[in-house]
């Protein structure tokens, strides 16, 4: 049986250090903010929201929840967020993805703040990160790293298997990987010989967003399995994109869902906010 990753515990300790930090601002006169952006109606992305809310809430951080409906123009879009970026008393702006159809992700990204970008989503910051540089780091892969972390097994020289390639989880994942001196293969939906891979990585990371991907087959005796994937199963319930019970006999270590990257990637946010904040009032 592979020991528990534990998310909860885990994200405690960083939203503990986020509330103490926060209450250091406060003293100082600066009440750390978050503005997030929802538009349209994704049911997935409301329950998110309201979790960042919650996390905001526990830690000290104010929190503004922007609901707007699904037919918003872009334009609209762009000028909330030049308003958010504009207000001084605003340290952290997220807009949620996914956007509706017929909005430009990359233009309402472009369009926040780097100093505000709490997601780590903008090309400043993306650049930042490739180039080693510092920066807001995307919440779900620094989350994922934290919990890699947590295991004290030494990553460097081990070779990590990363299944997605998103702009948010996949491609971030692997550089923060390869930032840590392990030796990633990024895989996706063309790659040839997936289970072989997997099955020879010491980590494998899964961010594919398919309830039973990855079966234990794909699982090397020993790794070290994170799932990143959140997924309703065919009984209705949360799952994550490994067949945990078979995963569990293998691994080492493993996330569950819930209770894993989930709450790791909101602490990261808190995380991120109460740096904005802190980084924007020393600039003043
Ligand atoms: N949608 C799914 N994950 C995320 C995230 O981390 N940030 C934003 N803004 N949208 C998301």
């Amino acid at each position: 049986m592979a020991q528990r990753i534990d998310g909860k515990a885990l994200a405690a300790r960083y939203k503990a250090k986020a509330a103490a930090e926060a209450a250091a601002l406060r003293e100082k006169g600066v009440q750390p903010r978050l503005a997030v952006v929802l538009a349209g109606e994704n049911p997935a992305s409301k329950t998110y929201v309201a979790g960042k809310a919650r996390d905001c809430a526990e830690c000290g951080i104010l929190s503004d929840v922007i609901e707007l409906p699904e037919q918003t123009g872009e334009q609209e879009l762009l000028a909330r967020v030049a308003a958010l970026n504009a207000n001084r008393a605003v340290h952290g702006v997220l807009v949620q993805l996914p956007l509706p159809a017929h909005i430009s992700t990359s233009r309402v990204i472009h369009a926040i703040a780097p100093e505000k970008d709490v997601d780590g989503f903008t090309p400043v910051n993306v650049g930042r990160m490739v180039l080693g540089e510092e920066c807001f780091l995307p919440c779900t892969p620094a989350g994922c790293l934290a919990m890699l972390q947590s295991t004290g097994v030494p990553l460097a020289g081990k070779d990590a298997v990363v299944i997605g390639r998103s702009n948010i989880v996949g491609k971030p994942m692997a550089l923060l990987l390869t930032a840590q001196d392990v030796t990633v293969t990024l895989c996706h939906s063309h790659t040839e010989h997936l289970r072989e891979k997997c099955a020879a990585a010491d980590i494998l990371i899964a961010a594919v967003g398919r309830a039973g991907f990855v079966t234990a087959d794909m699982v090397k005796p020993g790794a070290i399995v994170i799932d990143v994937g959140i997924n309703r199963g065919t009984d209705g319930r949360l799952c994550g994109d490994v067949d945990f019970a078979a995963a569990n006999e293998r691994a080492s270590f493993i996330t569950p869902v819930p209770g894993g990257v989930g709450l790791m990637t909101r602490a990261m946010l808190m995380h991120n906010t109460v740096k904005a904040a802190r980084l924007q009032s020393a600039a003043l």
